[in-house]
């Protein structure tokens, strides 16, 4: 049995007693390479599940109660609700997104007969980024399928997690998060066209270089709402440009195209907006491509100018993540750099040559602390699975 296992057994022992009944699974965070922003523009992706993630630990309840219990946030102890107390948007704490999974099941007609006890364990930084609230959606998903015997497929799992996050928690994503991390496959990422669901997994061979996560520690607080903000003025400029050529999304137009109609937009900002939503489609074409023909170099290039995009076009990067990429850009070594997510905080992504990380991790370490004042963290993180059963 793995430590981890073990751990989280333990812990439900401690707290919920029996844990003979009880099962364990996993289901895996999430890294964006390129294609940030581009998911709800009816353009491509290109995530990756991580190996970390978030653990449950979950058993079958006879009566109707929801039992909770995070070991990420102890200090909230046991949280109590039953399968009559689901509230959109009524929910003030982390069991939000079980619930929210939960309530979507039974809104698809899916209904749970009794309620469960459920411990979980995230090993993704919370709010980094990263996406540990798809992550416990996922899992949410797959603990449910397995207790209860409902028939979804794991692509289902990650449109159930969709329609929760944005009808439950109200924040209104796309689909890349849940995903990434529904369909993670090992040592791959996930070239996703987000019109349709068209999906293929592109091996990551990265010859000699690592995926270096450098988290902000910045907290994203009001970046929900900027995220919803960031979404219509996308859905302002499609529409406008719709008064002047035939398209259904942003993720349909090349950049010439863009260039030659981009007047319709009535205002300054929403036409960055969507020349950020066109361009990073477009790049992510370009960095695909270029992964399959080996050529490195070129995907780190482009991983670099979509940082640029989203700073100076998109605005969604900040000091913080600036500062991340802009001082690993700086090292030798790197490959390519960028926020990764939604931004307003949270993580940054590298590419960086073996010999080079111990280095990232000082210099850019160094100079974050420096200029911020406090520091960033750094993981090397490996691909991993989608959602398993332990
Ligand atoms: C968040 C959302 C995703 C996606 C990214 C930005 O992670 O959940 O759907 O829009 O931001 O690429």
């Amino acid at each position: 049995m793995s430590e981890i296992k073990a751990k989280v057994l333990d812990k439900f022992q401690d707290i919920f007693g029996n844990a003979g009944e009880a099962k364990v699974y996993f289901a895996p965070g999430r890294v964006n390479l390129i294609g940030e922003h581009t998911d709800y523009n009816g353009g491509h992706v290109f995530p990756c599940a991580l190996t970390i993630g978030t653990y449950g630990v979950a058993r079958r309840r006879t009566d109707k109660k929801l039992r909770f219990f995070s070991m990420n946030f102890e200090g909230l102890g046991i949280v109590e609700s039953s399968l009559e107390e689901f509230t959109p948007g009524g929910d003030k704490n982390w069991t939000a997104y079980p619930k929210g999974v939960m309530w979507a099941f039974e809104q698809k007609g899916m209904k749970m007969d009794s309620g469960m006890d459920l411990l979980l364990f995230g090993n993704i930084p919370n709010g980094s980024g990263l996406s540990s609230s798809a992550s416990v959606e996922v899992l949410t998903g797959a603990i449910l399928r397995d207790l209860y015997g409902f028939e979804v497929t794991n692509q289902d799992l990650a449109l159930i997690g969709q329609y929760s996050e944005n009808k439950y928690n109200l924040v209104n994503c796309g689909i890349m998060d849940q995903f990434a991390i529904a369909m993670g496959k090992k040592d791959c990422a996930i070239f996703l066209d987000t019109s349709n669901l068209k999906y293929e997994y592109a091996p990551v061979v990265l010859k000699g270089a690592k995926i270096v996560i450098s988290c902000s520690n910045k907290k994203r607080g009001l970046g929900d709402s900027k995220y919803n903000e960031r979404r219509s003025e996308c859905e302002t400029a499609l529409a406008e440009l719709q008064k002047v050529v035939d398209v259904k999304s942003l993720g349909e137009l090349d950049e010439a195209t863009f260039e030659k109609y981009q007047g319709a937009i009535g205002d300054e900002v929403r036409r960055k907006r969507a020349k950020h939503a066109v361009s990073e489609n477009q790049r992510t074409l370009k960095a695909v491509a270029a992964l399959k023909a080996g050529d490195l170099e070129e995907f780190g290039r482009l991983m670099n100018a979509s940082h640029v995009s989203l700073r100076d076009d998109y605005e969604v990067t900040g000091i913080e993540l600036d500062t991340l990429a802009e001082e690993a850009w700086k090292v030798p070594g790197v490959i390519g750099s960028r926020m990764t997510g939604a931004g307003f905080g949270g993580c940054s992504v590298s590419i960086v040559k073996d010999e080079a990380v111990d280095g990232f991790i000082q210099s850019v370490g160094e100079a974050y602390l420096k200029k911020i004042g406090y520091a960033a963290d750094f993981y090397v993180v490996e691909i991993g699975d989608g959602p398993v059963i332990l």
